[in-house]
C-alpha cells in the first residue's frame, strides 16, 4: 500500500508532502533519500521472502534470488547508480526501449509501472511531470526507486505487492510491464489487472523474454538446457524462474487488447552477438538489431519481445 502507510525501521520517518492527485511530489521528497522503511505487504507472502525465508512457489523464487543478490551484490542491483558495473549496459538497453516507447512515455500523464524495479523506465514519465504509481514486490527495489525519483518534476507512490494482488489504483493512460510477465505466477490475471487499470485507448508497454533466444544470454544458468528443449520455463531453484514467450503466447495473453506493435528484440544486448558487436552507440546497436531480425539464421534468436498494446476505445 501507499507511502502514506510507511512505517520506520529505527528512526521516525519524515512527514510526507501533500499529494498531487494520488502521488507525492518528487520535488518535496528529499528527506526520504536513502531511507529504508516498511510498507504493508498487499501480498502477505512477501514479508517472509523479504526477511530471507524460502519462497512458497517456484515463480516467487525470483524474489528469493533478489533478496540474496541485494545482500551479495547490491552494486549490480542498483544499476541506476552511475557507479554500478551494469549502469552503462542497462542504460543502453533503456535507449533501445525508448526508441519505440519513448514518445508514449514522454507524453504520458498517469503511469502504472508494474514490477517497476529501481525505476529505469518510470524515470522518463516522472521527469516529464507525470504521476507514477509503482507496483513492486521487492521492497529493497522500492527504497532505491524512491531515492532515484527524488527531485523529478512528477509525483509518485509505491505499492508493495505482486501484480496479481495489486489494489485498484484508478485509471491510467499508460501501463508499463518491462521484463516482468516472465516472473509472475498468473500472467492472465496480471493482464486482467492491467486492462482494468487502463482508460479506453490507454497503452500497455510490455516486454518479455523470448522462447528461443534466452540460452544466448551471457548469464545463462548451467543445467537449464532442458528448458529449451521442453517447457520453455527456466528454473534455477531459489534463484530464478522464467516463463519464456512465443509470439502466439503473447497474442493469446493480449487477446482483449489491440496489438499496435510486436517486435523481436534484444539480439545484441547479451551474449554472442553482443560480444561480436563490441561497444557501440545506440544508432549502431539499432542497426544491428534490425539486421539480425531480418537475417534468415538469427531471426528466431531474439532474447525478448517488445510490445505496444492498446485497450480498445469501446471497452
Ligand atoms: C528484470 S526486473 C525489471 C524491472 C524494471 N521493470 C526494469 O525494466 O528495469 C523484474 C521485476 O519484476 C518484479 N516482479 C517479480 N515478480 C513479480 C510479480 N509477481 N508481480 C510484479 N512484479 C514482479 C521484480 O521484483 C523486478 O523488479
Amino acid at each position: 500500500m501507499s507511502l502514506a502507510l510507511a512505517t520506520a525501521h529505527t528512526q521516525p520517518l519524515p512527514s510526507l508532502p501533500d499529494p498531487i492527485g494520488t502521488g507525492y511530489p518528487c520535488s518535496q521528497l528529499e528527506d526520504w533519500l536513502g531511507l529504508s522503511f516498511w510498507l504493508p505487504a498487499l501480498d502477505p507472502r512477501l514479508q517472509n521472502i523479504h526477511l530471507g525465508e524460502p519462497a512458497p512457489t517456484a515463480p516467487l523464487e525470483n524474489l528469493e534470488g533478489m533478496v540474496r543478490y541485494w545482500t551479495e551484490h547490491p552494486e549490480w542491483m542498483d544499476f541506476l547508480d552511475p557507479n554500478s558495473p551494469t549502469h552503462e549496459d542497462k542504460l543502453l538497453e533503456r535507449a533501445l526501449y525508448l526508441e519505440y516507447w519513448g514518445e508514449i512515455l514522454q507524453n504520458a500523464t498517469r503511469v502504472l509501472d508494474i514490477g517497476g524495479g529501481v525505476g529505469r523506465l518510470g524515470q522518463i514519465p516522472l521527469q516529464n511531470g507525470a504521476e507514477l504509481q509503482v507496483v513492486e514486490p521487492d521492497l529493497r527495489s522500492i527504497w532505491r526507486n524512491l531515492s532515484h525519483a527524488v527531485g523529478a518534476s512528477g509525483s509518485i507512490d509505491f505499492h508493495w505487492c505482486t501484480a496479481e494482488h495489486m489494489p485498484n489504483l484508478g485509471l491510467f493512460d499508460t501501463a508499463l510491464a518491462c521484463e516482468v510477465l516472465n516472473y509472475v505466477e498468473d500472467p492472465h490475471k496480471v493482464i486482467r489487472n492491467i486492462h482494468r487499470s487502463l482508460k479506453p485507448g490507454g497503452r500497455l508497454l510490455m516486454s518479455v523474454e523470448a522462447r528461443w533466444g534466452w540460452p544466448m544470454a551471457r548469464d545463462v544458468a548451467p543445467q537449464t538446457l532442458d528448458a529449451f528443449l521442453d517447457t520453455g520455463i527456466v528454473h534455477v531453484p531459489h534463484d530464478r524462474w522464467i516463463r519464456t514467450y512465443t509470439e502466439d503466447d503473447i497474442r493469446d495473453l493480449l487477446k482483449d487488447f489491440q496489438i499496435r506493435f510486436l517486435q523481436r528484440s534484444h539480439y545484441t544486448l547479451s551474449g554472442p552477438f553482443e560480444w561480436a558487436m563490441g561497444d557501440v552507440d545506440i544508432e549502431t546497436l539499432i542497426h544491428y538489431e534490425n539486421t539480425l531480425r531480418n537475417h534468415p539464421v538469427s531471426h528466431k534468436l531474439n532474447r525478448a519481445w517488445m510490445v505496444i498494446a492498446e485497450k480498445p476505445h469501446n471497452d
